[in-house]
C-alpha cells in the first residue's frame, strides 16, 4: 500500500534541531525564584517597584491560566504551551524542529496561509500537496512527498478556507505513516461537531494540536494561542519561547473570559445557527454556484464571478474574503458569520444583487 508506515519508528530526539538541543535556555528572574504568594521584597528583575498593577513581569509559565485551561480541556498542564497567538506557537514549531535550508514541511492547499509564510521566514522548504477536490487529504501524494528531511505536516481541521473537517480516518492514517510531527490546527474546532484531537494525544506521540482564543472564545485582541502535545514536545518549545511571551493583561483577560464559559457556549450556538441560516439564504441566490459544508464560523461560497461580487459587496459596505486565487477555490468568496442583524443585512444586500 502507498500509505504504509515508514520503516523507522517515531523518535522525537531525531527531530529536534541540533542548536536547540545544545542551547542553554534563558532563565528569567521569575523562573529562578517562583513566588509562593507570601510577602517578599522582589529586587531581582529590575522592575519599577512602585505598584500600578502592571509594574511586575507576568508569570513566564502562565500557571494560573494553564491550570484553568487544563481543567476545562481535561488535559495535564505539562502538555500545554501558550503563545502570543497561535501564529507564535506555529513559529516556535518551525524554530524547534526545522533546520533552515535543509528541512522541509508539507502543507495541503487550500489552507491557512501562515504555514507557508512561516516556512519562508524560517528558510524551510514547503512542499505543497493539493487536497482532493472535495477538500480531503490526498494521502497517497502526501506519503510520496515525505522524505528524511520532512519534519512537520500541517493540517487545518476544520479547514480554512474550505470550512470542512478533515475525516478522522485520514488523520489517523497520516499519524500512522508519518514519523515527523503532524500539526492539527484546530482554530475553528469549537464550531464543529467533531471531537478535538487533544483526546488522542496519549495514543500518538507525533501529534501536536493548536487552538486559539481568537475565534470561538471571542478574544482575537488579546493574542492567545494554545499548543497541546506530549510533555516532551512541550518541554522543547518551552526551552525556546521568549520568557514572557504571554503578557499580564492577556493572562488576566483570558482568565476572566473562561469564567464566562456559558456565554462562550451561547455565542457558539448562535453562530452555528446563523451559519445554517446564511447557507440556506445563499443557496437560493442565482449567482451562487455552490455553498460548501462548513464546521467553522465562516462559509466558502462559489459564485459566478468572485471579483465582481466582491466589489459589489464592498460597495454595499460588506467586506468578505476573496479566495479565488487559492487552490481549488476559483470564484470562491469566504463569508465570516456575523451577528444575527449583520447577517440579515447581508442577506438583504445579496438579494439585491442581480
Ligand atoms: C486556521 C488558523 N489558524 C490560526 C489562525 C491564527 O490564530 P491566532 O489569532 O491565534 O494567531 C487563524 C486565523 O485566521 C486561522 O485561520
Amino acid at each position: 500500500m502507498s500509505t504504509e508506515k515508514k520503516s523507522s519508528p517515531f523518535n522525537l530526539q531525531r527531530l529536534i534541531r541540533e542548536n536547540v538541543r545544545k542551547m542553554t535556555p534563558y532563565s528569567s528572574a521569575r523562573d529562578e525564584y517562583v513566588s509562593d504568594g507570601s510577602e517578599k521584597i522582589f529586587l531581582d528583575a529590575n522592575e519599577n517597584p512602585f505598584e500600578n498593577g502592571l509594574n511586575r513581569y507576568p508569570d513566564p509559565r502562565q500557571r494560573n491560566l494553564k491550570s484553568e485551561i487544563a481543567s476545562r480541556k481535561g488535559i495535564n498542564e505539562n502538555k500545554i504551551l501558550l503563545g502570543n497567538g497561535s501564529d507564535e506557537v506555529l513559529d516556535l514549531l518551525f524554530r524547534a524542529f526545522c533546520e533552515p535550508a535543509k528541512d522541509k514541511v508539507i502543507t495541503v492547499p487550500p489552507t491557512y496561509g501562515m504555514y507557508g509564510v512561516l516556512a519562508s521566514l524560517n528558510d524551510v522548504e514547503n512542499t505543497k500537496v493539493e487536497m482532493n477536490p472535495d477538500f480531503t487529504l490526498n494521502l497517497r501524494k502526501i506519503n510520496e512527498a515525505v522524505d528524511v528531511n520532512t519534519k512537520l505536516i500541517f493540517v487545518c481541521s476544520p479547514n480554512n478556507p474550505s470550512g470542512n473537517s478533515i475525516p478522522v480516518e485520514q488523520i489517523e492514517a497520516l499519524l500512522g505513516f508519518f514519523n515527523g510531527l503532524v500539526v492539527i490546527d484546530e482554530a475553528y474546532i469549537d464550531f464543529s461537531e467533531q471531537r478535538s484531537w487533544i483526546e488522542s494525544l496519549k495514543e500518538y506521540p507525533n501529534l501536536v494540536v493548536t487552538q486559539t482564543f481568537s475565534k470561538a472564545y471571542g478574544m482575537a485582541g488579546i493574542r492567545l494561542g494554545l499548543c497541546f502535545a506530549s510533555e516532551e514536545v512541550i518541554t522543547i518549545l518551552n526551552r525556546i519561547k521568549p520568557p514572557y511571551n504571554v503578557n499580564e493583561l492577556t493572562q488576566r483577560k483570558a482568565m476572566d473570559r473562561l469564567q464566562n464559559w456559558d456565554l462562550i457556549q451561547e455565542e457558539i450556538d448562535i453562530l452555528r445557527s446563523e451559519r445554517e441560516k446564511l447557507k440556506k439564504a445563499m443557496a437560493s441566490l442565482p449567482f451562487v454556484k455552490q455553498v460548501y459544508h462548513s464546521d467553522a464560523n465562516f462559509i466558502l461560497v462559489k459564485v459566478d464571478n468572485a471579483d465582481k461580487r466582491y466589489e459589489e459587496l464592498l460597495n454595499q459596505g460588506f467586506i468578505v474574503r476573496n479566495r479565488t486565487n487559492q487552490a481549488l477555490c476559483s470564484n470562491g468568496l469566504r463569508f465570516t458569520i456575523g451577528t444575527p442583524s449583520e447577517n440579515d443585512r447581508l442577506i438583504t444586500a445579496l438579494n439585491k444583487m442581480k
